[in-house]
């Protein structure tokens, strides 16, 4: 429904967004995520028109739109700081788009209230917005954005200002708004758990260009470079050389020793150094020697933080400089590596536990 083609913006000497080509379905729920300054509000602000591309095409239903003004492209925005009219009660904030439009009275009551409905305000029609508390006002944005039907709505930072909880139960809001609405949403974050939780794919930005396009899961699972591995969730890298062909691949890797690999080292060289990552909870502690033939190496834990209902046990291993990373799940009034810094034990791992990534 959405394509970007090729496009670009440069402000000066600086390059904002370098070469993004996208292509967005009807109905689907997208994320942009990257960190502070990676481009993210500028290719939003392309799609909407307040920012002209440098170079390249924005497409929607097959129609080049970049360079239609803002008013006449199917689309519509909810900014982070809540973009409503102070002076306007919340009828009339809702209603604005549609006064604009001419749409007559008695029809625009029936559909604000529907609206107000919908974002579980019943009854505030008459409060002043100044009234209202972050989480309220940021509803009234979102309905009076998609009181004109939009088929696109763009999202950027929305829930950046609103403390942990509200944001989280806002979160489940949006998601199940967007689901019955059916419009597609295009979601601005740098909150990588936010785009996780909320979305159908998931663009991963640095540096003004998309690293990687997947769906959550994906990006999780199977990231293609050490950037998306690192701000998608935390992993272990470890250096890595790739030795053998055909189905006699190994991994001769830092800390962790050799390591059987099942198809995953493609088409690379024997000899070729790479990156191989694997994920704090997708490794396993035990205080004995774990019985041949799983994979195991003996540490030592030097650290242990805890994270809720996780803790996270740092265990040096000989070969590596850094301690590795280990995930695991704790139950309440139950710690069984109490007291246990210091003492050896065992770091073991499945087959699926390694990703291969490229080294740099
Ligand atoms: N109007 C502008 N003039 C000059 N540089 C800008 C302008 N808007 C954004 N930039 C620069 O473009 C880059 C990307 O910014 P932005 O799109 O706001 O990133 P993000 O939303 O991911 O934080 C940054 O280096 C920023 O300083
Ligand atoms: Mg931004």
């Amino acid at each position: 429904m959405i394509s970007l083609r090729n496009v670009n913006k440069a402000f000066g000497r600086v390059q904002a967004v370098r070469d993004v080509s996208l292509e967005i379905a009807k109905g689907e729920f997208f994320s942009l995520l990257g960190a502070s300054g990676s481009g993210k509000t500028t290719l939003l602000r392309m799609i909407a028109g307040f920012e002209s591309v440098t170079s390249g095409k924005i497409l929607i239903d097959g129609q080049e739109i970049q360079d239609s003004p803002p008013h006449l492209r199917p689309i519509n925005m909810v900014f982070q700081n809540y973009a409503i009219f102070p002076h306007l009660n919340v009828r009339d904030n809702i209603a604005y788009g549609l006064q604009r439009l001419g749409t007559p009275k008695a029809e625009q009551a029936r559909m604000v209230d529907a609206m107000l409905e919908m974002i579980a305000l019943p009854g505030y029609g008459d409060r002043r917005a100044t009234q209202l508390s972050g989480g309220q006002m940021q509803r009234v944005a979102l309905a009076r954005a998609l009181i004109l039907k939009p088929k696109v709505l763009l999202l950027d930072e929305p829930l950046g200002a609103l403390d942990k909880q509200l944001r989280e139960q806002m979160q489940l809001e949006l998601r199940s708004l967007q689901r019955q609405l059916g419009i597609t949403f295009i979601l601005v974050t740098h909150d990588q758990e936010e785009a996780l939780t909320l979305s159908d794919r998931v663009a991963v930005m640095e540096n003004g260009a998309v690293i990687q396009v997947d769906t959550p899961a994906g990006l999780y699972d199977h990231p293609t470079n050490r950037a998306v591995a690192a701000f998608v969730g935390s992993m272990n890298f470890f250096d890595a050389t790739v030795h053998g062909q055909g189905d006699a691949y190994r991994a001769e890797i830092a800390g962790l020793g050799p390591q059987r690999l099942n198809g995953q080292a493609g088409a690379r060289q024997d000899g070729a150094r790479v990156l191989v990552a694997i994920r704090p909870e997708s490794l396993t502690l035990s205080p004995t020697a774990p019985e041949a033939p799983q994979p195991s190496v003996q540490g030592r834990i030097t650290a242990r933080q805890y994270m809720g209902g996780r803790q996270m046990l740092h265990v040096a291993v000989e070969g590596r400089a850094a301690p590795v990373a280990v995930s695991i799940v704790a139950q309440r009034g139950d710690d069984p590596w109490d007291g246990s810094e210091g003492r050896p034990v065992w770091l073991t791992w499945g087959p699926g536990a390694i990703s291969l990534l490229d080294a740099e």
